[in-house]
């Protein structure tokens, strides 16, 4: 075999990347596969729009089934995003005998699954490194470098949008609006950027990641889900005055009540390492039993970034073709993937950031924390600024560790205040320094 044939459905952002790649770095390419990657065929709905990176006009077509039905074509890239056609295409390409790169992250997280059965059936592989952390080959260190692990923890920031949105809100103080729309036009955000900012995508990333980390199905409806679009910047300028910086931040851990899934707004400690994470790139913890805390970073998002993660398995892809290996890892890394016993949010354990805004007289703060000791919830450090807000003064307040029904059920009380005048802000803390994270 002296070349393997590549059809690419999706020339946007992240397929100008591979196309990039594949032509400025076809010489090693070679050289480390000992074979040809030929980029047989690209399609796209689209073929005037103005692109970063060219495609000779005689391989590109508007008919992803000239791709899909080709039997010259071993690996089918899918770079279109989303459910629909993305789905049938996958589905087709496997079916007739080929192996299929994705990116997909929305698609693999809900509809993963089926398609790895689907795979596994036609003996053909689904590679998704792209998915999960944009560049950061975190999907091959799960599968393969932390295999030998008992892992119990992934703690991280996984999305570059979110992550950039928050990082100009801190540091220049521009609008959640004006962040977002650099995302957008820097190539990071999604085509809806509702799922950067609702928590989704990363949500989408941290389901694919725990089902390779703790061996289960991929559960995406399991996991609890915030985003970042009711951060007030007075939030974040109140956090650093105790110390913290905002993220958004995907956890899965492994618990005595089950594994916890969750995706939220999260105050880590300035003085953390995650807290210097800035613009788009991620970061991401995870602890085994064997190797201890690893953390990976780099960006995750963006098109040379993301197209280094699709070259890549393209590149596993050809090795395996190559030497004649048929699936020789299994899409989640595990041939028994189990149901496991999930946490819901409700009995979450975990400090706690309110901001109340409360009408500025005396025996407020008073009925604020009888509420609060009435449900067992123990305030670590106070500060009431005199600004007024709205016809109100914030109130913020830092807890100790304490149980997330019983905190909702003590803001429920307390928002009925009528000394109460807004729904009190509520941000979890996450203390990272008793694990060496
Ligand atoms: P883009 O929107 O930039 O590119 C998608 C391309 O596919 C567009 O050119 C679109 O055309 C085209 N397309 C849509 N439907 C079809 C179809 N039926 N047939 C052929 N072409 C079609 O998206 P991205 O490149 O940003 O993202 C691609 C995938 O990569 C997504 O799954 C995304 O989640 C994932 N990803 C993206 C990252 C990033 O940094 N951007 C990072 C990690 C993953 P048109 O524009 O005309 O609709
Ligand atoms: N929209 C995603 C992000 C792309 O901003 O992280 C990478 O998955």
């Amino acid at each position: 075999m002296e070349r393997l044939n590549i059809g690419l459905i999706g020339w946007g952002t992240v397929g100008c990347g591979v196309i990039e790649i594949l032509n400025s770095n076809s010489e090693i390419l070679r050289k480390r596969l000992g074979v040809e990657l030929y980029l047989k065929r690209v399609a796209d709905i689209d073929l005037e729009k103005p692109r970063p990176v060219d495609v000779p006009m005689d391989i590109l077509t508007v008919d992803a089934n000239q791709i899909l039905e080709d039997p010259d074509i071993d690996i089918v890239v899918e770079l279109i995003g989303g459910t629909e056609p993305a789905k049938t295409f996958i589905r087709k390409a496997l079916e007739r005998g080929k192996h299929v790169v994705t990116a997909n992250k929305a698609l693999l997280a809900v509809h993963g699954n089926e398609l790895f059965d689907f795979a596994r059936k036609n003996q053909r592989i689904i590679a998704y490194e792209a998915s999960v952390a944009g560049g950061i080959p975190f999907i091959k260190a799960l599968r393969e470098g932390l295999a030998a692990n008992n892992i119990d923890t992934i703690l991280g920031i996984l999305n570059g949008t979110a992550n950039f949105i928050l990082t100009r809100m801190t540091e220049t103080g521009v609008s959640f609006k004006d962040a977002l729309k650099e995302a957008q036009e820097r190539g990071y955000a999604e085509a809806d950027p509702t799922l950067d900012i609702e928590g989704i995508d990363t949500a989408h990333k941290l389901a694919i990641a725990a089902a390779i980390a703790f061996n289960m199905p991929v559960s995406f409806d399991a996991v609890y889900k915030e985003g970042i679009t009711n951060i007030d910047p007075l939030d974040i300028e109140f956090g650093r005055e105790f110390g913290f910086q905002l993220k958004l931040l995907a956890i899965a851990r492994k618990t005595s009540k089950g594994i916890e899934l969750r995706v939220h707004p999260t105050f880590v400690p300035c003085d953390h390492v995650l807290a210097g994470v800035r613009g788009a790139y991620n970061a991401v913890y995870v602890h085994g039993d064997a190797v201890g805390n690893v953390m990976f970073y780099g960006l995750g998002a963006g098109m040379m970034p993301t197209g280094s993660a699709v070259v890549s398995d393209i590149i596993d892809l050809a090795r395996d073709i190559t030497h004649g290996a048929s699936v020789r890892i299994p899409p989640l890394g595990s041939y028994e993937v189990e149901e496991a016993e999930l946490k819901p949010i409700d009995e979450l354990e975990t400090s706690y950031y309110f901001r109340f805004s409360a009408v500025d007289q005396p025996g407020v703060l008073s009925k604020i924390s009888g509420i609060l000791g009435k449900y067992n919830i123990s305030i670590s450090a106070v500060i009431q600024k005199g600004r007024h807000v709205g016809g109100a003064v914030p109130i913020v307040m830092i807890t100790h560790e304490a149980v997330e029904k019983a905190v909702r059920k003590a803001l429920d009380e307390i928002d009925r205040l009528d000394v109460v005048r807004a729904k009190t802000q509520l941000v979890r803390i996450e203390n990272l320094s008793g694990n060496g994270i």
